[in-house]
């Protein structure tokens, strides 16, 4: 299928969009959430599909392991605002499932999430990486995915993601809005990428705590071993092959799975102003990122 040209960014109610997430936006505000949805939520590149890929080995690994092998993840676990034209829209792929729960992704800023999911009392996973392997991973998703903007140079793509003029807006906004929103809402998780990386099997308990679930430890040392990055790499259902918008031969999307390759792209100096224009941005936030391990 020959793609559209690359979508621009613009200005949606103070937040950096394009039509893709837009297009469909009063669908999207008007779902009808369930109270036993669970809600995935990220900023860009900070493990989503990771962590997707882990709750749906969690409830669905022994009650339909066909569903691994033959469905893409991105079906199985549907992107609620996406809306690009010749594909089914995310709020219909989810209207259609009929799987209980339903596990759902969005990078939708806390302010934009529709208000069933509150209402409906959901529970809702937030997960968080470090500001510069996610602008580094960004960068090279950009790159290779033919329905984002596109992302010109490095050091121009950090300074716009500095200046939070990025598809679902400033990185420090988002992760910020959520972290304070889960301050006073009990049905949110807030994970780390980098903790993920550290120890899976660890944080795969505190997802079963928060979801009410208790696999036997075999299980959850399966999932732990099943999700890790070389397997997810060549799972054809999961690795992002399948996804027509994607150029592998631009950049794979199961790209490196690290905590701090952006040493390997920031120079000196991007590394100085932008330690600089962190420390002013997130200076009144509690929230702290390891960018080493
Ligand atoms: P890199 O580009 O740094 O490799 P998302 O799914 O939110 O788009 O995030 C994508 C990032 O998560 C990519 O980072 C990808 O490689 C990484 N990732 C995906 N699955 C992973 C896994 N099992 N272990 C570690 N990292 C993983």
């Amino acid at each position: 299928m020959e793609l559209p040209p690359r979508p621009t960014l613009f200005d949606f109610h103070g937040v950096s969009m394009t039509k893709y997430f837009t297009d469909n936006w009063v669908n999207i505000q008007s779902f009808k959430a369930r109270p036993d949805d669970i809600v995935l939520v990220s900023y860009p590149k900070a493990g989503n599909t990771w962590v997707s890929y882990i709750l749906d080995l969690l409830y669905f690994g022994k009650t339909s392991p066909n569903r691994q092998n033959s469905v893409p993840l991105h079906e199985r676990v549907p992107f609620l605002e996406i809306s690009i034209p010749g594909f089914p829209s995310g709020v219909d792929e989810l209207n259609s499932l009929n799987i209980f729960p339903r596990i759902i992704k969005t990078h939708l800023p806390v302010q934009f999430l529709p208000q069933s999911f509150w209402e409906q009392n959901s529970k809702i996973i937030y997960v968080a990486r470090n500001a510069k392997d996610s602008a580094v991973s960004y960068f090279h998703f950009d790159r290779m995915n033919k329905a984002q903007p596109e992302p010109g140079d490095w050091g121009s793509y950090l300074q716009r993601f500095m200046d939070g003029k990025m598809v679902f807006g400033s990185w420090y906004d988002h992760v910020e809005g959520w972290w304070e929103k889960r301050k006073t809402s009990s049905n949110i998780l807030y994970l780390f990428y980098e903790d993920l990386i550290e120890d899976t099997e660890r944080e795969i308990s505190r997802l079963c705590s928060f979801l009410e679930l208790s696999p036997c430890a075999d299980l959850k040392k399966e999932v732990t071993e099943k999700s890790n990055f070389n397997n997810m790499k060549h799972d054809k259902m999961a690795n992002g092959s399948a996804d027509e918008v994607f150029d592998f031969k631009i950049s794979p999307f199961m790209r490196k799975g690290k905590v701090g390759d952006w040493k390997n792209h920031f120079t000196v100096k991007q590394d100085e102003e932008f330690n600089e224009d962190y420390e002013r941005k997130m200076k009144n936030t509690d929230l702290l990122f390891r960018m080493v391990l």
